[in-house]
């Protein structure tokens, strides 16, 4: 890992690492490499922790969220930690009652249908998530030079769980408040991404060295409902953070036709899913933004010599962009052989070191 062993980070520290760079689509050393979801359920070291303690509950002891954050870093040697933490835990602090539930997700006691419940969403500061605080503070200083991403939901993926009440394929009670009552939409968009605002700067002023912004299911939304009903509370949020000095990633699912539009909210990295090739994606993002992505996670249950033509066919199509981050083009799934991520890591910067030096 490239974390400072006895506390001193290098001069540059994690500002200067190939993370930060990339993102800010400055050359570096190798293609730097992460994993959404990378501290999860595919490592045993995670299920042990975890195996006593709600989702929850976990998300607000910071000694767990360090150790569980770090635990990817050491055995992948990744180029980024991501913080552990979940995208309703700031929701949950503004007042909302809900809970995780294994093997569904988030769950809420009470879904938002009327403007009374989005008065039940409560601003919030650094005294309502002293755990986010003091366990970025204490990661900040464990990570040394490896720099250490925070993130948050996006107002649409936040208002989905709200407004369904949990998980939706359909998403049809959240586009029927959309379509049906657009003030009481833009309402509760707004207050989301105050919501988020606040709890991205909590991340920032405790020393994270990006942020990603995670608008998951946006991508079941057309362009013109995108613009028209979500992108101005995504840019709320990434706009609100562009004196905080730390680069910002935009994340979606399905989001090929959505590719300009949330390049337009004020990231410097767009995240991309398999489907959308990196030169492709480049082409409809703009030379002015990095990229990141899109291993296809079910391949890293396929076969090595598969998995190795994939991740080498994402770098040739990821030197189109002006910077890219390699990960997957969404999360790391369950089932995944640990070993296989270490491996992924080591190719990605194996080939992407080599080519530098020609
Ligand atoms: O990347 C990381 O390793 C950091 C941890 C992280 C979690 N959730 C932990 C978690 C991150 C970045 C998230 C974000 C998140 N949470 C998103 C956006 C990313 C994405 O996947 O699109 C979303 C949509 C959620 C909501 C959520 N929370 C879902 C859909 C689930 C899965 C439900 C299940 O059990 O299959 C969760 C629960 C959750 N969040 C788990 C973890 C490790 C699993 C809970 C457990 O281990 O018991």
């Amino acid at each position: 890992g490239t974390a400072a062993r006895d506390g001193h980070p290098r001069p540059g520290g994690p500002a200067d690492s190939p993370f930060i760079r990339a993102c800010r689509r400055r050359p570096g050393p190798h293609t730097p490499v992460w994993f959404m979801r990378q501290a999860g359920r595919s490592l045993p070291e995670y299920r042990e922790i975890r195996a006593s303690v709600p989702m929850l509950e976990s998300c607000r002891r910071p000694e767990l969220v360090t150790e569980i954050t770090l635990q990817p870093v050491r055995r992948h040697g990744v180029d980024a930690a991501i913080l552990f933490s979940d995208i309703v835990v700031p929701v949950a602090a503004a007042g909302i009652d809900l809970d995780i539930v294994p093997g569904t997700g988030p769950v809420v006691a009470e879904p938002i249908r009327a403007a009374a419940d989005v008065e039940r969403i409560r601003p919030i500061g650094r005294d309502d998530v002293p755990y986010v605080d003091e366990a970025v503070r204490q990661l900040v200083v464990e990570l040394g030079d490896t720099p250490l991403i925070g993130f948050a939901g996006a107002p649409f993926t936040l208002a989905s769980y709200l407004v369904e009440g949990g998980p939706s394929r359909t998403h049809a009670k959240t586009k029927a408040l959309m379509y049906g009552d657009p003030e009481l939409w833009h309402a509760l968009c707004g207050r989301l991404a105050e919501v988020t605002l606040a709890f991205l700067r909590v991340q920032i002023e405790a020393g994270v060295s990006a942020v990603q912004l995670f608008d998951s299911w946006a991508g079941a939304l057309s362009e013109a409902d995108y613009r028209r009903y979500v992108l101005p509370h995504s840019t709320a949020v990434l706009s609100g953070l562009s004196d905080a000095g730390v680069p910002r990633i935009h994340f979606g699912v399905g989001t090929a036709e959505l590719l300009g539009a949330m390049g337009e909210a004020g990231a410097d990295v767009v995240g991309v899913d398999w489907r959308t090739p990196l030169d492709v994606a480049t082409h409809r993002i703009g030379p002015d933004k990095a990229v990141q992505g899109n291993l296809d996670p079910a391949v890293l249950l396929a076969p090595w010599p598969v998995v190795e033509a994939e991740v080498r066919r994402i770098l040739a199509q990821g030197r189109a962009a002006p910077g890219h981050v390699f990960n997957l083009g969404h999360g790391v799934l369950p089932e995944t052989d640990p070993d296989v991520l270490t491996r992924v890591v080591a190719l990605v910067h194996e080939v992407s070191s080599r080519r530098a030096d020609q």
